[in-house]
């Protein structure tokens, strides 16, 4: 059976997607799931393709017991739509850029990161890049409680 793949998409990909993909392979990887679920994250936009997180997401990763260190940016290219099971939007914003990307039969795929966790009554992970230390923080916790749902999600997904 393929693998069951996964994408998470933010603007730069240096702050907000780098965390959700090393949260949720980390949720993965202490399941049964973990050979059968491949995790990745990338930007719509390229201006730090090639570079690594930013050093606040790398920081809240480590004080979390998380390592971002092999991260480096990328930007989402249209025909991942096919290689992909689901892509993971981090705010409206980057949905929308998704939506228009994505030929009508893709469009399924795109959804939102936090309508995996409807009991934080939040829409988007806001974007922390322009804040401080507290924003990526409160991304970070954003992220995880979305990501449970997520792993939910993929069980039944993969549940054969
Ligand atoms: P991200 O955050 O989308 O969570 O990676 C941003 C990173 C860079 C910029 C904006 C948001 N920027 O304007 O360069």
């Amino acid at each position: 059976m393929p693998p069951y793949r996964i994408v998470f998409v933010c603007l730069g990909n240096i702050c907000r997607s780098p965390v959700a993909e090393v949260v949720m392979r980390s949720l993965v990887a202490d399941t049964q799931l973990g050979d059968r679920v491949e995790v990745a994250s990338a930007g719509t936009a390229e201006w730090h393709v090639g570079k690594r997180a930013d050093s606040r997401s790398l920081d809240v990763l480590s004080r979390n017991g998380y390592d971002g260190s092999a991260h480096r940016a990328r930007q989402f290219e249209p025909s991942w739509f096919d290689d992909y099971d689901l892509v993971l939007a981090l705010d409206r914003s980057n949905l929308a850029d998704l939506l228009a990307l994505a030929a009508p039969e893709h469009r399924d795929k795109v959804r939102l990161l936090m309508s995996f966790d409807p009991s934080a009554g939040v829409t988007d992970v806001p974007d922390p890049y322009y804040g401080g230390t507290d924003g990526f923080d409160h991304a970070l916790a954003l992220i995880e409680g979305a990501c449970r749902g997520v792993l939910h999600h993929v069980a039944a997904q993969t549940a054969r």
